[in-house]
């Protein structure tokens, strides 16, 4: 937690989860819960959710707008800037105290990108922007193809898996690999045409791509026959795209590849395939950022967001929508399988006879 949760740029929310000021989401670095909250001039703050006073945690509800938010404890009160704002009996019980030093604690560093809001609890840490590096290059063709860009669809999903979080991190970004395994079912049941072409088999046309700072991605165009265009999109959506934004190489990209996941380290993530919403319908192209939280060594939260664009005519979104739940939702296909077989490894990790026999 300390090495890397408490280090690292960590995303937070989703821009379009708080755009009024007041409005607020309860989230996590590491194993520690923060307020993300859109202050009353606009700015985000990402708040420690623990209070000052005795360290009872302050907000207790998932969701919502506040411009202050009360301590159940003993009412102390902070402004949704962090800032100490007021106590009960303040001039009888504390003569002497300093506001200024009892505000709640907030991470130093808090910043966007193309909608994704990250923070970093390190003082010294490097910008978002060259945190992200190269990877920049990539968020902008995925998530920067308009001015007006993607919003989250409903409240993102959640739920838990007997499993590291490192797993689902390497699952994104580094392992192709398993994909004409562990996913063959979804081929044999009709859902997923050529998975083969999603792996590193014979006919595999995955590549990897790893970034400094331990980011990483996997690309393919395999998925579905040709011919591509504009990432699988239908005209409707692509039409929207204001692609002369974009340079010549991202362009490339942007036509020729439709199924992409990333891994922005340390356990934030993103998975863009195009997906038949229902039997014999045409494939929409879905949209999910992923978190894999930590809940201890063999413990994840899954967090899972489903984005549309602003631009999409209505309907295509929730098609979309519903591709990704039957790919990527908690019950999904492809996610049962993944996270049924992650399980073994922190069981290993624990165990007495790897140990002794050495096994890494
Ligand atoms: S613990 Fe919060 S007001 Fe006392
Ligand atoms: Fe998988």
């Amino acid at each position: 937690m300390a090495r890397i949760f408490a280090r690292c740029w960590c995303f937070v929310a989703h821009e379009s989860e708080i755009p009024e000021p007041g409005d607020y989401v309860l989230r996590y670095i590491g194993q520690d819960q923060f307020i993300v909250v859109r202050d009353e001039d606009g700015q985000i703050h990402v708040l420690f959710n623990k209070c000052t006073h005795r360290g009872s945690t302050v907000c207790r509800v998932e969701k919502g707008n506040s411009s202050h938010f009360r301590c159940p404890y003993h009412s102390w009160v902070f402004k949704n800037t962090g800032e100490w704002s007021g106590a009960p009996y303040r001039k009888k019980a504390y003569k002497k105290l300093d506001a200024g030093s009892w505000g709640l604690a907030s991470a130093p560093h808090v910043d966007s990108v193309h909608g994704l809001v990250f923070a970093s609890l390190d003082p010294d840490a490097p910008t978002l922007d060259e945190y992200l590096g190269e990877m920049r290059w990539y968020l902008d063709v995925l998530l920067g193809l308009n001015d007006t860009g993607m919003t989250t669809i409903g409240e993102p999903h959640r739920w838990r898996v007997p499993a590291n979080w490192k797993s689902g991190a390497e699952n994104f970004m580094a392992d192709a690999y398993h994909v004409p395994s562990l996913h063959r079912s979804a081929e044999d049941v009709g859902m997923f045409p050529r998975i083969e072409t999603g792996g590193a088999g014979p006919q595999g046309v995955s590549r990897h791509v790893y970034f400094e700072h331990g980011h990483g991605m996997i690309v393919n165009n395999g998925f579905l026959p040709p011919p591509w265009h504009t990432s699988g999109y239908p005209p409707e959506i692509a039409d929207t795209f204001q692609l002369d934004r974009l340079t010549p190489l991202q362009r490339q990209f942007v036509d020729n590849h439709s199924a992409t996941t990333f891994l922005i380290f340390p356990n934030f993530g993103l998975v863009r395939v195009p997906a038949a919403p229902h039997p014999d319908a045409p494939p929409a192209v879905f949209t999910q950022l992923r978190q894999w939280q930590p809940v201890g060594p063999d413990g994840i939260t899954n967090w899972n967001w489903t984005l549309g664009w602003k631009t999409a005519p209505e309907g295509l979104n929730e098609e979309a929508y519903v591709a990704g739940l039957s790919m990527h939702g908690p019950a999904g296909i492809l996610e049962q399988d993944d996270t049924v077989v992650w399980g073994g490894a922190p069981q290993a990790g624990k165990s007495v006879f790897a140990r002794k026999s050495g096994m890494r």
